[in-house]
């Protein structure tokens, strides 16, 4: 009957929310655009974390029956699902990682920072919400333009007297992702064994792959480098165009974000020598937020990595870069100050 099934959900709930009370070890872990078309593989993959033990899924729509699909997959974390403005501060409270892939996604002919104006808003929004609830939380923010979202975010912080650089990254792993497979493919070797260091920012020309740095060590021609620079800096707009209107990148994104959300996580549990690049506030070059190796610990991004040593090609690009990077930073710095 009906309330059975009632009594049935709500003593199954209350036992859930034992577990996940009753410290079931893990993390706590919420993702907000959790609806959308990276929001839901992105979790999928991390309801089969087993670092995770809490996982919430906030969208302004369709949470409910995305939630009510993953929770029932039969890995450990407990699933909730929050939906609308109302519900975000319950979303946050308690959480120990934010992932944030809410906002809008190019079309073809758009570039990042055309998104600007709507997701600047969004990011606002949903920031304010961790300065109140979670103000400790480790921040993965992935809506662009990241460039400028980062900046935005860390004023919302300042602004709320939170702001603790370690814990704000913008996640720049899908760049390094497309990287190690390009670069796997023109050496003819498995994309796991390769490590290409991608550093600047996310977008067009800041994004910089340093390919004198890439492990293994190889060389490559002229030719190779000036292909697989632009096929990297390219691969977002490659999947718009092939998209053609449906959008951008959300599988290999969704794969990208739940690798760097898990090497935060081992950072956080104390684990070793997790290194990742990532998008942060840096003093490595004179810009404010720059995207290098990152060390990633208990406190979030505890060492920023110098760039080493980079060759011609790369000093070139890595001038190109920094100019339309001030630009971006500074429009966002600009949204929140005005
Ligand atoms: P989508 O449109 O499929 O999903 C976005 C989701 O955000 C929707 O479910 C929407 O309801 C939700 N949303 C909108 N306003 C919200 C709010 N105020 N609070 C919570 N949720 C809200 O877009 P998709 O493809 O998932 O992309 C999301 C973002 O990620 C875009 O800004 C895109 O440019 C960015 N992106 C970043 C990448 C990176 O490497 N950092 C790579 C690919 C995309």
């Amino acid at each position: 009957s009906p309330s059975n099934l009632q009594m049935g959900e709500s003593s199954m709930l209350e036992r859930a929310n034992c577990r996940a009370k009753g410290g079931a070890p893990g993390f706590k872990v919420a993702i907000l655009g959790a609806a959308g078309g990276i929001g839901q593989p992105l979790a999928m993959l991390m309801k089969m974390n087993p670092l995770v033990s809490v996982l919430h899924l906030y969208d302004v729509v369709n949470s409910p029956g995305v939630t009510a699909d993953i929770s029932h997959m039969d890995t450990g974390a407990v699933v909730r699902g929050f939906l609308g403005q109302k519900e975000l501060e319950a979303a946050l409270t308690g959480m120990d990682l934010v992932v944030i892939p809410a906002g809008v996604p190019r079309k073809p002919g758009m570039t990042r920072d055309d998104l600007f104006n709507i997701n600047a808003g969004i990011v606002r929004t949903l920031c304010e919400g961790i300065a109140k609830c979670c103000p400790n939380a480790l921040v993965n923010l992935i809506s662009n333009p990241v460039n400028s979202t980062v900046p935005i975010a860390a004023e919302v912080f300042k602004k709320a007297g939170i702001y603790d650089p370690k814990k704000l990254l913008g996640v720049t792993m899908l760049d390094v992702v497309r990287a190690n497979t390009f670069v796997a493919e023109v050496l003819g070797l498995d994309p796991r064994e390769v490590d290409v260091p991608v550093v600047g920012g996310h977008a067009g020309v800041t994004i910089l792959p340093l390919l004198s740095q890439v492990k293994p060590p190889c060389s490559f021609t002229p030719e190779e480098t000036e292909f697989l620079t632009k096929r990297i800096q390219d691969g977002g707009t490659e999947v718009v165009q092939a998209k053609a209107g449906a959008g951008s990148a959300t599988l290999s994104m969704a794969y990208a974000a739940v690798k760097f959300a898990d090497l935060c996580l081992r950072g956080l549990r104390g684990d070793a020598g997790i290194v990742a690049c990532a998008y942060v506030d840096s003093k490595v070059t004179e810009l404010p937020f720059f995207a290098s190796k990152v060390r990633l610990g208990r406190g979030g991004a505890e060492e920023v990595y110098q760039l080493g040593p980079l060759n011609e090609y790369e000093r070139v690009g890595l001038e190109k870069a920094k100019q339309e990077l001030a630009t971006s930073i500074q429009k966002g710095v600009s949204f929140i100050k005005k």
